[in-house]
C-alpha cells in the first residue's frame, strides 16, 4: 500500500506552478465524444480521474493520444457501449457520459457514479433535465437506461445551481431541437470552460457564467480546441499552505477572479500576500486571526477548500466557525487533525475551530480527496512525521503533489509499506 510520508517543519520558498482544473478537464473529456472528428484538449492534469476517463473514452472506440498535458481525442468510430461498473463507479465524472451519449445516440446505459465520500450526491437533477428534454430514464438498480426519441428544447429550473447538473444538461441540449434555457445554473468557471469548448465546437450557449444559461440546438458540431482553465481549488490548497509555512511562496499559473473568495478571507485573517496578474506571493503569516467559514456556491467559499481551509484556522488566534452548505458530511478529516492536536469540535456539517494549536505528525489517512490534501498541509506544518494512508484519493486530484512540494523545500515522499 503506498503512503505519503512528511517530515514537518520546513519552510518553503520558490515556485509553484498550478495546473489545469481537474473538475474542467473530467467534463472536457467526456464532450469530446460530442463531435465525429479530433479534438484537443490543452492542459488536462495528470491526475488518476484522467487515466479513468481515457479508459472510458477507449471503451467507446475512440482514439486517445496523451502527451504532456495535451490529451487528443479521435470521436469517428464512436461506438456507443455500456460504460463498465468498475470504471463508473471510480469517479463521479462519468456522469457527463449520460449527457453526451444521450446527445450522441439518444440511449445511454451506464452505472450511477462514484466520487468522493462525502454524503448523499444524488442525481435527480441530471435525470429530471434529461427528461425535461425528452428522454425516458429507467433504472435497474444502480443502472440507468436512458432513451429519447427526439430531444426538444425546454426551460429547466434547478432546485440548486449544482455543477454537474448545469453541464450533464448543457451536454445534452446542445443538439436538441429549439432553445433550452438552464435557471438557476451554476456559475462556476468550469460551466464557462465547457461551454466555451462547446461553442468551439459549433454549439450555440449563451450566458455560462450567470444563472441563466440558454442554449440553442444545433445539427452537427466539429472538432475544436479548448485549453483547461487553471486549477482554483489545487491553487487555494497550496497559498493555504504558503500562510502557514511559505518563506515568499509563489503560486502561479491563477485566474485571480476565480479564488477571490479564498483571497478575501486572508484579508479579513490578516494574512498579508502579494497578488500578481497571474500568481500570488505568500508567507508564513504571525497572528493569524480567527474568521467564520461558511462554503456556498460561486462565487462564495467554495466547499472543495473548506478542508484545508481548516488546517489554517487551527492556526488562527481564537475560535472560527465553519460550516459546510453542499455536503452533507464532509469532515472525515476532522478526527485525523485533532489525533494531530487541533482543537476541534464538530457535528457533520458545522465545526468550532480554536487555536492556535501546534499540531504533531501521527498516522492519518486521506479520507477523501480535500481531507487527504488537508492531511498533507497539516503534515507539513507538523512537529515530527506524518503517515498518510488511502493517498489514492488524493492522486485522483492533485497532478505531481509530491514532486511539487519536494521542488519548494518539503520533505515529503511516497513510500511502500505493508498493511
Ligand atoms: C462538482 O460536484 C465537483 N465535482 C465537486 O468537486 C464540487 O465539490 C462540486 O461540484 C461543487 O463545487 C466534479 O466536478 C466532478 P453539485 P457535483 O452537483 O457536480 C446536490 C472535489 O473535491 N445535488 O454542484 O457532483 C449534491 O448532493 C469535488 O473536487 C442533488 O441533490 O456537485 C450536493 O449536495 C468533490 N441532486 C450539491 O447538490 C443533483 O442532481 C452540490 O452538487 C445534483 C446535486
Amino acid at each position: 500500500m503506498k503512503k505519503i510520508v512528511i517530515e514537518g517543519g520546513h519552510s518553503l520558498s520558490g515556485t509553484i506552478e498550478i495546473n489545469g482544473a481537474k473538475n474542467s478537464a473530467v467534463a472536457l473529456l467526456p464532450a469530446s465524444v460530442l463531435c465525429d472528428e479530433t479534438s484537443k484538449i490543452y492542459n488536462v492534469p495528470n491526475i488518476s480521474d484522467k487515466d479513468v476517463l481515457i479508459k472510458i473514452l477507449e471503451v467507446l472506440n475512440c482514439k486517445v493520444t496523451s502527451t504532456n498535458d495535451l490529451v487528443e481525442v479521435d470521436a469517428s468510430e464512436l461506438e456507443n457501449k455500456k460504460i463498465p461498473l468498475e470504471l463508473s463507479k471510480k469517479m463521479r465524472a462519468s456522469y457527463y457520459f449520460m449527457g453526451a451519449l444521450l446527445s450522441k445516440f439518444k440511449h445511454v446505459e451506464i452505472y450511477f457514479p462514484g466520487g468522493c465520500n462525502i454524503g448523499k450526491r444524488p442525481i435527480d437533477m441530471h435525470i429530471r433535465g434529461f427528461e425535461a428534454l425528452g428522454a425516458k430514464v429507467v433504472t435497474k438498480g444502480d443502472l440507468y437506461i436512458i432513451d429519447a426519441e427526439d430531444l426538444t428544447g425546454a426551460k429547466i429550473t434547478l432546485d440548486f445551481a449544482s455543477v454537474g447538473a448545469t453541464i450533464n444538461i448543457m451536454l445534452a441540449a446542445v443538439k436538441a431541437k429549439g432553445k433550452t434555457t438552464i435557471n438557476n445554473a451554476a456559475k462556476e468557471a468550469e460551466i464557462v470552460n465547457v461551454a466555451t469548448f462547446l461553442n468551439n465546437m459549433g454549439a450555440n450557449i449563451v450566458g455560462a457564467g450567470t444563472s441563466t444559461i440558454t442554449i440553442t440546438g444545433v445539427d452537427c458540431l466539429h472538432k475544436a480546441i479548448i485549453e483547461t482553465i487553471p486549477d482554483r481549488i489545487e491553487a487555494g490548497t497550496y497559498i493555504i499552505l504558503g500562510a502557514m509555512i511559505g518563506d515568499k511562496l509563489e503560486i502561479k499559473n491563477i485566474i485571480p477572479e476565480h479564488i477571490g473568495a479564498l483571497l478575501s478571507k486572508l484579508t479579513e485573517m490578516k494574512i498579508p500576500y502579494e497578488l500578481n496578474p497571474n500568481s500570488v506571493v505568500i508567507s508564513k503569516a504571525e497572528n493569524i486571526k480567527p474568521t467564520n467559514i461558511k462554503t456556498a456556491v460561486f462565487p462564495g467559499f467554495v466547499t472543495d477548500m473548506g478542508q484545508p481551509m481548516m488546517v489554517l484556522l487551527t492556526q488562527a488566534n481564537g475560535v472560527s466557525m465553519f460550516e459546510e452548505t453542499i455536503y452533507e458530511n464532509r469532515m472525515g478529516h476532522v478526527k485525523h487533525l485533532v489525533n494531530m492536536g487541533a482543537n476541534i469540535k464538530n457535528g457533520n456539517t458545522n465545526a468550532v475551530v480554536i487555536g492556535p494549536t501546534k499540531l504533531y505528525g501521527c498516522d492519518v489517512e486521506a479520507t477523501d480527496l480535500r481531507g487527504g490534501a488537508a492531511m498533507v498541509l497539516a503534515g507539513l506544518i507538523a512537529d515530527g512525521t506524518t503517515k498518510i494512508s488511502s493517498i489514492e484519493h488524493i492522486l485522483r486530484g492533485y497532478d505531481s503533489i509530491v514532486e511539487k512540494l519536494q521542488n519548494v523545500g518539503a520533505k515529503i515522499s511516497v513510500i511502500e509499506e505493508e498493511e
